[in-house]
């Protein structure tokens, strides 16, 4: 039965925003950034399937030139009509799958997928080599998210079209670093520019296991870039040994300054940024972190701290704080469509 509340709602007209909605921080992004196209012509036809594929410039890039997307709305190009991109999602997804899709679209390319593995070969025990060879035949690219984190690297081993990693296993997941590191370019465009003074630079919480999530891994790498402008990185997590074999000396030999922390409470309030995610993918299942990890209104936030979460969230996250100016995840999630268009039209060299 319909609620009364739904129909109240069902009484108001849908008011489309408008594509000058929200295009301020974009503007400011791509004012801060001299244009360079040259420094994207190596990314041109590869694949990418990790962060530290990326040099700092290379970023810096990427970010101007899914700000300049952001704030045209890509109106009226269609570089990619003709191509065809294989979107291969074997594990669940909705942000990711979709922003590629749709960035995909809007470029105006074709697409072929699969969301269910046992709908392929490889239900019947075909290896992630021949089925990648299959591809080669029919697109022009893949974008492939797995549970296993070698499946990406099986395939490329005959694919000779580029792919792009979407998320594998507990390893990386490159595309979501570059939509996040370009929201926090956005909130602070200040920050790209290389001379940050001292007491501008900021911390960055990380509520997650840098070892067992990929995109906890990812963004620290890519933030790794910018050392400068960050004061530290507060890694928070109940457990130990929360990096992997290497991990933590490579971002210290980059120049980030890295704390543990096994408390929230007590150290959010020294956080500019606050990033949480409390899924780590295991397999065909995923853990999380655990109840003390959790933001709420009762928080103790810096009243100009932003959130940022990779999302699907979980109960570490309470929804009130979505109607709150620390809200930067949705803005996080509508980003990352034009980092993939930014990203996706450079591969394909557009
Ligand atoms: N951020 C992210 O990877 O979300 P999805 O799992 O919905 O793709």
């Amino acid at each position: 039965m319909v609620k009364e509340k739904t129909l109240e709602k069902l009484k108001e007209r849908i008011e489309p925003e408008t594509w000058t909605d929200g295009i301020e921080l974009p503007l400011e992004l791509m004012g801060a950034i001299h244009e360079d196209p040259a420094i994207l012509a190596d990314i041109a036809y590869r694949s990418i399937i990790s962060a530290k594929q990326f040099d700092r410039e290379q970023v810096v890039q990427l970010c101007r030139l899914a700000a300049k997307y952001e704030a045209s709305q890509n109106a009226g190009q269609f570089p990619l009509t003709g191509k065809i991109l294989i979107s291969a999602f074997y594990e669940p997804s909705t942000r990711t799958r979709l922003s590629f899709e749709s960035v995909w679209h809007r470029l105006g390319g074709d697409i072929i997928s699969i969301t269910d593995p046992s709908t392929t070969g490889i239900a019947k025990g075909e290896s992630y080599k021949d089925v990648a060879e299959m591809m080669n035949h029919y697109g022009d690219i893949v974008v492939l998210r797995d549970s296993n984190e070698s499946a990406i690297y099986e395939m490329m081993e005959s694919l000779r079209i580029p792919i792009v990693n979407a998320g594998n296993g507990i390893d990386e997941h490159p595309t979501q670093a570059l939509a996040d590191i370009y929201t926090i370019f956005k909130w602070r465009p200040d920050l790209i520019a290389g001379d940050v003074k001292p007491e501008d630079r900021v911390t960055i919480g990380v509520v997650g296991v840098p070892g067992r999530m990929r995109t906890v891994r990812s963004l620290l790498t890519l933030l790794s870039l910018f050392s400068d402008a960050i004061k530290e990185v507060i890694v928070v997590s109940s457990v130990s040994d929360v990096f992997s074999e290497g991990q933590l000396e490579h971002l210290q030999e980059n120049g980030l300054n890295v704390r543990e922390s096994r408390q929230l409470n007590p150290v959010l309030p020294e956080m500019d940024v606050v990033y949480i995610n409390a899924i780590a993918w295991v397999g065909d299942s995923y853990e999380t972190l655990g109840e003390e990890y959790h933001l709420s209104k009762k928080s103790k936030l810096k009243d100009n701290a932003i959130i940022l979460h990779p999302l699907a969230r979980g109960d570490e996250l309470a929804e009130e704080l979505d109607d709150t100016p620390h809200n930067w995840y949705f803005a996080q999630a509508r980003g990352a469509v034009y980092m993939r268009m930014a990203l996706l039209s450079t591969i394909m060299r557009f």
